[in-house]
């Protein structure tokens, strides 16, 4: 799925300007080691993690990226030190505020998937303040995951539908994909385009396993507090090279 844009900073080539991905996702890692490789505690680099994200929405915005998914807390993260989880809690606090004052100034819709039941009362509660304030916008949307894994997803998503055809709301045998994608977390947002990794990792970690199943993949180096618009540039422009065939030949598409 990709959107056109005729308003594309100067940065990208030609020749990646009809082919913006609608939706971009990122893992966003290596906050521990670049906080390591500069002799500082693990919450300076979540701290330089979390404005960099800030950053980014601001050119994943410029760039015409409509959907910006980012992997801030996995369901795997709650087996880090309690003092970990703690600053990540403590963090997503206080960036939500700094978030918020840009999503409302850029008229940029807050959306979650993954268990937000499970945070701390005083770490869900501005998160729900703010979803409701941007509810209502519909340029560009930044979803969070957080308290998120895909297995728990589909498991939720299982639960509900077969919830459903219990009490006889649903017939399994009309089940198809999109009905079922319905009841994934991310129910109403497009599938991702291209899923993005920081930090030189090659795992998928149990981000978006089902969403990003024709997504196209980019892995860099590049540690996430230095993942920088240059670095989002290359990735989109990367993209833009790539054919996605999903499942026909290179030959049917160009006939198409
Ligand atoms: C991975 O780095 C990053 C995380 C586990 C969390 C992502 C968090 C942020 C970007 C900062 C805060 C975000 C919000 C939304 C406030 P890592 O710790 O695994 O890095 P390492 O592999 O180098 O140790």
């Amino acid at each position: 799925m990709f959107t056109e844009s005729a308003n594309l900073p100067p940065r990208l080539p030609a020749t990646a300007a009809s082919r913006i991905p609608r939706h971009v996702a990122i893992i966003m890692d290596g906050n521990g080691r670049w906080a390591r490789q500069r002799g500082l505690a693990r919450a300076e680099g979540h701290a330089k993690g979390g404005e960099n994200l800030l950053r980014i929405i601001e050119v994943a915005g410029d760039l015409g990226i409509e959907f910006l998914t980012v992997y801030a807390f996995s369901v795997e993260n709650w087996r880090r030190p309690a003092e970990e989880v703690g600053t990540l809690m403590h963090l997503l606090e206080t960036y939500l505020v700094k978030y918020a004052d840009t999503l409302i100034k850029k008229q940029i819709r807050l959306r979650v998937i993954g268990d937000i039941t499970a945070l701390p009362e005083r770490t869900r509660r501005p998160l729900e303040v703010v979803i409701h304030e941007t509810a209502g916008f519909a340029k560009q949307t930044l979803v969070l995951a957080l308290n998120y894994g895909a297995r728990a997803e589909v498991l939720r998503s299982v639960r509900e539908i077969a919830q459903k055809a219990v009490s006889g709301r649903l017939d399994p045998a009309k089940l198809d994909w999109d009905a079922f994608a319905a009841h994934l977390d991310t129910g109403d947002i497009p599938d991702p385009d291209l899923v993005i990794r920081t930090s030189g990792e090659t795992r998928l970690s149990n981000f978006l396993l089902l969403q990003a199943a024709y997504a196209e993949w980019y892995f860099t180096p590049v540690l996430w507090p230095d993942f920088d618009e240059n670095c989002l540039s290359e990735a989109v422009s990367t993209f833009a090279t790539r054919e996605r065939r999903f499942g026909m030949t290179g030959e049917q598409l160009r006939e198409a």
